[in-house]
């Protein structure tokens, strides 16, 4: 089903491109990380590639020659809107389309509110779960749908230290399950400690692509270099170089 092969992908929105010839082959495994600055299109981006924006131009393709079906994909955003109702009745909800039998639905969700170690917590109210619980649950949704690609958009950027900590061990579970993730962040810590190469985004083009160490310690382009000068100063204090 992968890799994910993007050509010349061009998206113009209020009267500028916010992705600009856009290109890059992602492997077919691993966490590929997705960093630059603000505005720089990372979230246009993942929405392009989970099909919820269409690009004016340029092509998406999976899979060796791009001749596989889109993977099966889920996404976590900084923060996931959840109904107002109980844990598994939100991690319900995002398999209720699923065609399988409704046991085997059920079977899902509670493998999945184990997995993210929210099994105990299966009937209480979904809003009232502290921003790391609510964001567990989130990831339940994305488990149970048994994604072979995963859409990460900032997934700690509004939680603490050990929320963060947990969260970042629910990806590398899913990782090795074999999951592709994308992750955008803005946690270089984070992004050291997950991805094996990033892609450096500057206004809808590619900076560069390549391998995470070699980017945080040696970017080639002024561009990353830019960028990480204004967060590599968070990283050191964070005692990660
Ligand atoms: N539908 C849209 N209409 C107008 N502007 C948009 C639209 N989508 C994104 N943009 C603009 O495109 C730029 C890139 O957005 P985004 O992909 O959210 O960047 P990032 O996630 O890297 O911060 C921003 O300036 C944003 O305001
Ligand atoms: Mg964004």
């Amino acid at each position: 089903m992968l890799p994910i092969l993007i050509k010349g992908l061009t998206l113009l929105a209020g009267g500028r491109a916010v992705l600009d010839d856009f290109t890059a082959e992602i492997a077919t495994r691993g966490i590929t990380a997705i960093i630059g600055p603000n505005g720089a299109g990372k979230s246009t981006l993942l929405r392009a590639l989970d099909g919820l924006v269409r690009p004016g131009r340029g092509t998406i393709a999976f899979g060796p020659g791009g001749r596989s079906p889109a993977p099966r994909r889920a996404f976590v955003f900084q923060k996931t809107a959840l109904i107002r109702a109980s844990v598994v009745r939100n991690v319900a909800l995002a398999v209720e389309a699923e065609p399988i039998s409704a046991a085997e639905r059920a079977a899902r969700v509670a493998a999945a509110l184990e997995r993210v170690g929210l099994a105990a917590r299966a009937q209480d109210a979904a809003r009232r779960l502290s921003g790391g619980e609510q964001q567990r649950v989130a990831f339940a949704r994305a488990w149970a749908r048994r994604p072979d690609l995963l859409l990460l958009d900032e997934p700690t950027a509004s939680l603490d230290p050990a929320a963060t900590e947990e969260i970042e061990r629910l990806v590398v579970a899913l990782r090795d399950a074999g999951t592709k993730i994308l992750l955008v962040s803005h946690n270089l810590g984070q992004v050291a400690r997950l991805a094996e190469d990033a892609v450096v985004l500057a206004s809808g083009k590619v900076a560069e692509h390549g391998p995470v160490d070699r980017i945080l310690k040696h970017p080639a382009s002024e561009a990353a270099r830019a960028y990480l000068k204004g967060e590599l100063p968070w990283m050191s204090f964070a005692g990660v170089s």
